[in-house]
């Protein structure tokens, strides 16, 4: 062999290497855009592999998602990846590319702040998109050399401070989006020199209170001018009224004051004035009537005052808003002309006399709300001529007359409000059954004849009240045919005849008020599938016989009353298994013993008028004669069977403690020398022996029901918590256990707690996250400086722990369900954003049969926040965390604990809550730490508390959805005034 041929294959090696590299540094002749792009990605984070398509083997990158390149030169213009889940800085070398025109990242979570110097490399940029992404820090300046700059959308992200005096100098600025920001500065006068605007946006933001510019007329350009709840203080200037392109004015959720401007009537184009949630006083200006092309017009919840002027009545408006004002006078009878008009919302104000006869019958009227004004007068015929009206509230007022026939055609109504008016008559028997009708209120007036049976074909109808009328007859059975049916009130009417059979079988019920009628005959056993009863009023009638046992297995039963009827025989056992907060069986003919669970002075005035109660100590009821000794003896050993029982487990238990305290009792460095298993789900370095040393009571931040927290500070400076979860004895490690972390290690989400690693073996499981400075809401809240938590503060907080758990609920696949949703779970971090912690961890650990609160918390949930089915469908499903996150809610707005002696005895915070609702006192249950809030905290409050109270219902079904929870906070947020309107006022209710 000679040594040629020794080293050959080494040299063929050699070369084949050489010839590849060749091959590959040529074939991946990637111009130089393309390698600026392909170092761009490299600084992202693409969960969605949207980069995918960018090959570096490519001559160009024209082909690459989210590239567009001139078609001849092949030259990048244009990089769009807006809404790809991209995450990282703000990648300023794409910049580099000096064809580059259009630079749009929005939608993605591209955080921290952004400097001058990388916002400088883009001065070439016609179009800069960086909505709606996580940026935070000041607003970055830009030197005068952006002079191509036509569009600017920083929105939607967390900067802060001032509005740079640089961004009163582009030449050429067209829009300018800095909305939804956490700007606290003044507005600005210098961004009236932008003459070029067509967009200013610049809504929701804490704008240091100041007043619009004087000068904004100098933007001649301006289409749309958005500066909603921005804290604007003062008039509106006189000036806005050259504003002639301007097409949407929206200035609402501020504090303007004084009038509107005469000049209004220079906005030759605007189709939509938002000037509701204000302070605005005076007349609507007569010079509102040029303004042809107007559609959109609310001025509510202002003090305006004075008539609706008849020019401004003429113009072709879509919609009108001017609820909750003082104004009065009549509504002009030609807006029953206009051809446009679908939603009229005039409530709460003082307009009089009649409602104009054409109402309806020229348009496509959706919406008409005029309830609470001092209207009178026949109801106008034509309302839902055109079939199309489909919310109809007109309560109180003094409307007479009868209930026009044309109404019980409207097939198209949804949410009918005629109460609390003199109106007489029937009601025909087709109007009864109109098919969409979702809620009937016919209270209060003067109505009579019976309830059609044609209300069968009513098939969506959940809620019926006629009570305070003189209808008659029997209550028809067709009624059992609403599958929906959930309110019933037909109190104090003239109702005859039995409680129809198969109403007792309508499991869907939840309050049924018969009270001030003639009932008669007996009450049905039946009335066991009423599972969904909650309040149930049959007083004041001719009801007899016995009180059927069965009701005491309703379990979401608490308002009971059966006074004045003539039932007789005992009052059952049973209804003390009910979680009553009302109950009255008084001026009955009932006997007997009342039952131990009744048998105290502050039921007395429950029991008063049945002649033949007895009891052993209450006063003044006679006392009983002789016991049944039998039953005496069989409840005796039942209960010692009972305790024995209890002894014994109990015991088993702390056996079983012991011997798993014996087990732990080891240090952790020599617990055992299986190695330990580490599943990192963040890049970041640590050492197991960092984390492990860190577990020392000197650290220990936290104990929960989980397992213990403790503070780790890394050698890379670096903090972090460590949690170490408490298990029982000695456990197999199991695969399962890898899948549940390694689901929980993939979530990310800005209001998510982040779960950095996991480490196990086979006895012990750690988890390491990020550490949140502010600790948990809970110790902050209860703490001694929860009130320095202001409402916003908790707002904010509530928002944001909704969009955490929203997300779990909503967007993780498999969806997660927390199971122990509470104040103390919800990490707050230095600028007190809210992350949810410790989610779905009651599904990592063991079941628990004894033991103290706190341990059974992991299975189920905290005292306090269990939603009330746990206790007989041990099922835990996303409808209990939204139990648990009402009630966290209701902690927010009142600062208190969920369980708290001073609620008085079996009361916690939603049943103390419900209480001061239903008298009328929501507003004495906020947190007394409050210093007088303004009236708009206090709607936020009240509108809080309905939705906390909405998702505390018995009825797992009647809980709305987290992502629905957050909408509605959301809205509380920035648009507590249109809440008011579709969510918990009146009109809407
Ligand atoms: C663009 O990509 C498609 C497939 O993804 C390919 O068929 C086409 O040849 C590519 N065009 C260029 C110019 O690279
Ligand atoms: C700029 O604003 C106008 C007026 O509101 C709007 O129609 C247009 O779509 C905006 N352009 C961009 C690129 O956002």
């Amino acid at each position: 062999m000679d040594r040629h041929w020794l080293l050959s294959p080494f040299n063929h090696f050699h070369l084949l290497f050489l010839f590849l590299y060749l091959f590959f540094s040529l074939a991946t002749s990637l111009n130089r855009d393309g390698q600026i792009l392909l170092r761009l990605r490299a600084c992202l984070s693409d969960p969605n592999g949207v980069f995918a398509s960018w090959d570096g083997a490519n001559d160009t990158p024209c082909n690459w998602t989210g590239i567009s390149c001139n078609p001849i030169t092949s030259a990048v213009e244009a990089i769009n990846l807006d809404n790809l889940n991209l995450s990282g800085d703000f990648p300023a070398m794409a910049c580099q590319i000096p064809t580059l025109k259009n630079l749009s990242l929005g939608d993605n979570n591209l955080g921290n702040g952004i400097s001058q110097r990388d916002i400088s490399l883009c001065f070439r940029l016609h179009y800069l998109n960086l909505g709606y992404n996580i940026f935070s820090g000041p607003l970055p300046e830009f030197l005068p050399e952006f002079a191509e700059l036509r569009w600017l959308n920083l929105s939607g992200c967390n900067f802060s401070g001032d509005i740079p005096a640089s961004f009163g100098q582009f030449p050429r600025l067209q829009n300018l989006t800095l909305g939804n920001n956490l700007l606290n500065g003044t507005i600005p006068p210098f961004l009236t020199n932008l003459t070029d605007l067509i967009a200013l946006e610049i809504g929701y933001n804490p704008f240091t209170p100041s007043p619009l510019p004087l000068e904004i007329g100098k933007l001649e350009k301006l289409q749309n001018l958005w500066v909603a709840t921005a804290n604007l203080i003062g008039k509106i200037p006189e000036s806005i009224g050259k504003l002639g392109s301007l097409a949407n004015l929206d200035l609402s959720g501020n504090m303007l004051t004084g009038s509107i401007p005469e000049s209004i009537g220079g906005l030759k184009s605007v189709t939509q004035i938002e000037l509701y949630d204000n302070q605005l006083s005076g007349f609507l200006p007569v010079s509102l009537g040029n303004l042809k092309s107007l559609k959109n017009f609310d001025v509510s919840f202002n003090n305006l005052s004075g008539k609706w002027p008849e020019e401004f009545a003429r113009n072709s408006l879509v919609s009108i808003n001017l609820y909750m004002n003082n104004l009065e006078g009549p509504i002009p009878e030609v807006l029953g002309l206009n051809t446009e008009l679908e939603n009229l919302v005039i409530y709460d104000n003082k307009f009089s006399g009649q409602l104009p006869a054409n109402l309806g019958r020229n348009s496509n009227l959706v919406m008409l709300d005029v309830a609470r004004n001092l209207l009178e007068g026949n109801l106008p015929p034509y309302l839902c001529r055109r079939n199309k009206l489909e919310i109809l509230t007109i309560t109180g007022n003094k409307f007479s007359g009868q209930l026009p026939e044309s109404y019980s055609h409207c097939t198209s109504l949804i949410r009918v409000r005629i109460g609390d008016n003199p109106i007489t008559g029937n009601i025909p028997s087709s109007f009864w059954g109109l098919p969409r009708v979702l809620f009937l209120d016919l209270s209060n007036m003067k109505l009579e004849g019976p309830i059609s049976s044609d209300i069968a074909k009513a098939r969506n109808l959940s809620h019926l009240n006629v009570s305070g009328n003189g209808f008659s007859g029997n209550l028809p059975e067709s009624l059992c045919l609403l599958r929906e049916l959930a309110k019933v009130d037909a109190g104090t009417n003239s109702f005859s005849g039995p409680l129809p059979y198969c109403l007792t079988q309508m499991r869907n019920l939840q309050r049924l008020n018969l009270t001030g009628n003639r009932f008669s005959g007996e009450i049905p056993a039946s009335v066991g599938s009423w599972v969904s009863m909650v309040m149930l009023d049959l007083s004041n009638n001719s009801f007899s016989g016995s009180i059927p046992p069965e009701l005491g297995y309703l379990l979401l039963l608490n308002y009971l009353d059966l006074s004045l009827n003539s039932f007789t025989g005992s009052i059952p056992e049973e209804l003390g298994n009910l979680p009553l907060r009302f109950f009255n069986v008084s001026y009955n003919n009932l006997s007997g013993k009342v039952p131990k669970a009744f048998d105290d002075t502050g039921f007395l005035h429950s029991l008063i008028g049945n002649s033949h109660l007895c009891s052993p100590d209450l006063k003044p009821l006679p006392t009983c004669k002789r016991p049944g000794n039998i039953k005496q003896l069989w409840y005796l050993t039942a209960i010692l069977v009972i305790l024995a029982i209890l002894a014994f487990s109990c015991v088993l238990c702390l056996y079983r403690k012991y011997r798993v305290r014996i087990h732990q009792r080891p240090g952790l460095q020599n617990h055992s020398s299986s190695p330990w298993r580490i599943i990192p789900f963040h890049r970041l370095s640590l050492k197991e022996d960092e984390i492990l040393s860190s577990i020392d009571e000197a650290n220990l931040i936290g104990s929960g029901g989980s397992g213990k927290v403790y503070k780790a500070r890394l050698k890379c400076g670096e903090i972090v918590a460590v949690k170490r979860l408490f298990l029982t004895g000695k456990q197999d490690f199991d695969g399962g256990f890898q899948a549940e972390v390694e689901t929980l290690g993939k979530i990310r989400h800005k209001n998510i707690v982040k779960l950095l690693c996991c480490l196990f073996k086979s006895d012990m499981k750690i988890l390491v996250y990020e550490y949140m400075e502010n600790g948990s809401l809970g110790a902050l809240l209860h703490g001694s400086k929860g009130g320095e938590l202001g409402w916003e503060k908790r707002l904010e907080i509530a928002v944001g722990s909704a969009c955490g758990l929203a997300y779990l609920h909503h967007d993780c696949e498999p969806a997660v369900v927390h199971r122990d949703v509470k104040a103390n779970n919800i990490l707050l971090g230095g600028d007190y954003s809210a992350r949810v912690a410790d989610f779905g961890l009651a599904k990592l650990l063991p079941r628990r049969s004894c033991g103290d609160g706190s341990e059974m918390s992991s299975v189920a949930g905290s005292y306090g926040y269990i939603a009330p089915e746990y206790g007989y469908t041990l099922k835990v499903n996303e409808k209990s965390d939204i139990y648990s996150f009402g009630v966290m809610l209701l902690e927010l707005v009142t600062g208190r604990q969920p369980i708290d002696s001073s609620f008085g005895e079996n009361r916690d915070v939603v049943k103390w809550v419900n209480d001061a609702a239903c008298s009328g006192a929501l507003d004495e249950v906020h947190d007394s730490r409050f210093t007088s809030p303004t009236p708009l905290q206090k709607m936020q409050m009240e509108n809080v508390l309905s939705l906390a109270l909405l998702c505390t219902s018995p009825v797992p079904n009647s809980r709305p959805s987290m992502r629905r929870v957050l909408q509605v906070l959301k809205d509380v947020q920035w648009h507590p005034f249109n809440t008011a309107k579709g969510f918990s006022s009146h009109n809407i209710s």
